[in-house]
């Protein structure tokens, strides 16, 4: 029984040549299914489609979004798409593959999720990197995500005041929530934002400026991304000012 996890970046343009190669080599693809309207699954199956791949999908289990203890709830979310992935494999055997959005390595579950798998069957697996979404906001800009010699903070729009109080001056933030309200709590008008929305596909949205000029010029591209596509990610790079 053998898994690859195939990074596949913001969609099929990103897909490499290696892991077009590695997808191939695959009986099928396992997916989950989120609800009836899934974007992410609908590109999915498109990558998989164009290389001749089946897909097979499970229904994505319930996940509590406002649990008292966000951990745990993760950690109860992770243990139900484990059992019913575990179903899948152990059922077809072959090789499967995961298509992850981006880089497996960013803020996506399904390495932890295939470790725990390996406990429980005989799995070999490997990982095969994509291009996440602070690469293509960094090329879509053309900046560098960090000032010369320093660091880059990488985090979550829940995070992101914690950090900032932590003296964090140089951050990039996925997971965004809601962006207004993430700004707000954040208190960084004069900083300067790099922005990007549904990155790579026929709705992306570009922003860069100085927070506090640009904010209503965020929300409009924010709801246009998300009228045309039905659906919105974003991502954005945040700098001190000086
Ligand atoms: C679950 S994480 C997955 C990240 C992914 N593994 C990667 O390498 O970028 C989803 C978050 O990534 C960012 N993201 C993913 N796709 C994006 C896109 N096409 N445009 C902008 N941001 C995106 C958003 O911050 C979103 O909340």
């Amino acid at each position: 029984m053998r898994v690859r996890v195939l990074g596949v970046g913001m969609g099929p343009q990103h897909v490499t040549p290696e892991v077009a190669a590695a997808l191939r080599e695959c009986d099928y693809v396992l997916a989950a299914e989120k609800h009836d309207d899934d974007g992410l699954l609908a590109a999915r199956r498109a990558i998989a489609d164009a290389h001749g791949v089946e897909v097979v999908t499970v229904r994505d289990p319930e996940r509590d979004r406002d649990p008292l203890d966000y951990r745990r709830a993760v950690q109860d979310w992770h243990e139900a798409r484990v059992a019913a992935y575990e179903r899948v494999l152990r059922e077809r055997a072959g090789t499967a593959g995961f298509l992850v959005w981006g880089d497996p390595s960013l803020y996506d579950s399904t390495i932890r999720i295939v470790d725990r798998l390996a406990e429980r069957l005989p799995i070999d697996y490997d990982v095969l990197p994509g291009i996440s979404a602070p690469q293509l906001l960094a090329a879509r800009h053309r900046v560098v995500l960090h000032p010369v010699g320093q660091p880059v903070h990488l985090t979550t729009a829940r995070r992101l005041a914690d950090d900032l109080a932590a003296g964090q001056t140089n951050v990039c933030v996925m997971l965004t929530g809601s962006l207004d309200a993430a700004l707000d709590r954040a208190g960084v008008e004069d900083w300067s934002i790099w922005w990007g929305a549904n990155l790579g596909t026929d709705s992306e949205e570009l922003l860069s400026g100085r927070v506090g000029d640009v904010r209503a010029d965020l929300r409009a591209a924010r709801d246009r991304a998300k009228a045309a596509a039905g659906w919105v990610m974003d991502v954005y790079l945040l700098r001190a000012p000086g």
